[in-house]
């Protein structure tokens, strides 16, 4: 393999791993209102989770 092209790889890799870290950690509240306890249906933690984009070093609160 060229050894351009393996260094062209490498950089946009340093590069996209660069902007996956994150400005801040975030706690997020989990459930919400809600709070963390037995919900009152199988699919409100997955709907709440929905609506989270989670990242590196991000909390989970309660
Ligand atoms: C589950 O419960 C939550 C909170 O009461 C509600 O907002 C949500 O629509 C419910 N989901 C289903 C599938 O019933």
């Amino acid at each position: 393999m060229d050894s351009k092209f393996v260094w062209a790889v490498v950089s946009v890799v340093i590069v996209v791993m660069h902007n996956m870290q994150p400005a801040a950690a975030l706690t997020h509240i989990v459930g919400g209102s809600f709070g963390w306890k037995i919900p009152p249906n199988n699919t409100f933690y997955d709907q709440w989770a929905k609506t989270h984009t989670f990242n590196l070093n991000d909390k989970l609160g309660m």
